[in-house]
């Protein structure tokens, strides 16, 4: 392993009714709060009104910023921050999935910032203060809920990047399985992808002597693949949502990551690309995902060799490593397909066209990859695999 600390102040409350909590909670923030939400899912569903309701017992102000998108926009994070500065905001509250809490995080922080808020993502400046947020989550998938990352996307330039700050993790989280159940299958099967996909870029890296953290990953890999499709048949199922709900939190609130870094060169050629097609997050990672691994099966092929075996339940018996992997990374291209996941990115009507500028804004920054560093040539190979 290597030195590692671990920080996470984020107080998750999760179960069953527990909305209440937000009486406690708030007032412990100020008088002012605005509310965070998308394109309206939380009306459809009725939850809108009651947080407004719960927000109303405190005694607190609401102001409120709706329409947050899928892909949430740099445009609309700055709507919210003239909100915050003109009303004097205390509080946020963020009511939805992970583009609605990724877009607070960026509200919380530019609204204690003078510059534009375009450079905290950009990290041209960092984000040293944010006003207190705290989340009701809708959707499990992203980790947002109890991590400090946030990833925000300018329509106008194309560009697509994560960013964070220690003072951008949310003070609470509210994780109520029941408030999930209206989430549509095809986003279902998007979230299950995503925490997927957050397991395995921790699960490739080079560090050694990691059992307890290989373990760890393995058996929530192994819970989600058992869950996730059963899930997909029957949408309002108490104990299936909780498993789930729990899993995506678990996949990436820093828990699974102590002790090596992870490779996150998918999530960044992922970025990449919903960037230039805004096409749904985890709807890029089914597709690249697996070409990663064929990409970099030879750079340490016993990990993949393990991750065959132990999660997917490859029968090693007569075989290479190299075999064994590849069969592993097909079982899960297989998975993925099999809960109707897109496998190529024809499939979003995507061609060789931009491949170039996908690769080109995935390089911004120069090489990427813990686990294998990728140059523009290892990226748009990558690419050219997953048409
Ligand atoms: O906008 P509304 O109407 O609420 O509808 C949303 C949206 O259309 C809908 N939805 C959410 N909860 C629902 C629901 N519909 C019915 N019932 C509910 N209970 O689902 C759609 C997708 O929502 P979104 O928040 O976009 O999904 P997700 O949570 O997957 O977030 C994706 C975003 O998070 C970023 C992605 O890049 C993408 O921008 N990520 C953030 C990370 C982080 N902060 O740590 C890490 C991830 O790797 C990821 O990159
Ligand atoms: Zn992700």
């Amino acid at each position: 392993m290597e030195n590692f600390t671990f920080y996470n102040p984020t107080k998750l409350i999760f179960g069953k009714d527990q909305l209440e909590q937000l009486k406690q909670e708030i007032p412990q923030y100020g008088k002012n709060v605005l509310l965070v939400y998308g394109g309206g899912s939380i009306k459809k569903n009725g939850l809108y009104d009651k947080v407004v309701s719960v927000i109303n017992e405190t005694g607190a102000s609401v102001f409120e910023l709706s329409g947050v998108e899928p892909n949430p926009r740099l445009t609309t994070a700055e709507k919210g921050i003239d909100i915050c500065k003109t009303e004097n905001i205390d509080f946020i509250l963020a009511v939805g999935g992970g583009s609605v809490i990724d877009c607070t995080k960026l509200i919380a922080a530019g609204a204690k910032y003078d510059g534009e808020a375009w450079d905290l993502v950009t990290k041209k400046a960092a984000a040293e203060e944010a006003l207190p947020f705290g989340t009701v989550l809708t959707l499990a998938a992203t980790g947002s809920e109890m991590n400090a990352g946030s990833v925000i996307t300018n329509l106008e330039t194309q560009e697509k990047y994560g960013w964070g700050s220690p003072a951008t993790f949310p003070k609470f989280s509210i994780l109520d399985p029941q408030n999930t159940f209206t989430v549509p299958q095809d986003q279902t099967v998007y979230g299950i992808v995503d925490m997927m996909s957050h397991l395995f870029e921790q699960y490739f890296h080079n560090t050694s002597n990691t059992p307890v953290q290989d373990r760890l990953i393995e058996g929530v890999l192994k819970t989600v693949i058992e869950t996730g499709p059963k899930l997909v048949d029957d949408l309002e199922n108490y104990e299936l949502r909780e498993t789930i709900l729990y899993s995506g939190t678990l996949a990436l609130n820093g828990m699974l990551q102590m002790g090596y870094r992870g490779d996150w060169a998918s999530h960044n050629i992922e970025h990449a690309v919903s960037a230039v097609y805004d096409i749904p997050h985890a709807g890029g990672l089914a597709i690249l995902f697996p070409n990663w691994m064929k990409h970099n099966l030879e750079v340490n092929e016993s990990r993949f060799k393990q991750m065959a075996v132990r999660v997917f339940e490859v029968d090693p018996e007569g075989k290479s490593d190299k075999e064994i992997g590849l069969e592993g990374i097909e079982r899960l291209r297989t998975f993925w397909s099999s809960i109707g996941a897109p496998i190529r990115l024809a499939d979003y009507d995507i061609s060789d066209e931009k491949i170039e500028v996908m690769a080109d804004k995935a390089m911004i920054n120069g090489e990427f990859g813990n686990f294998k560093s990728l140059h523009k040539e290892d990226v748009m190979e990558i690419l050219t695999a997953s048409l």
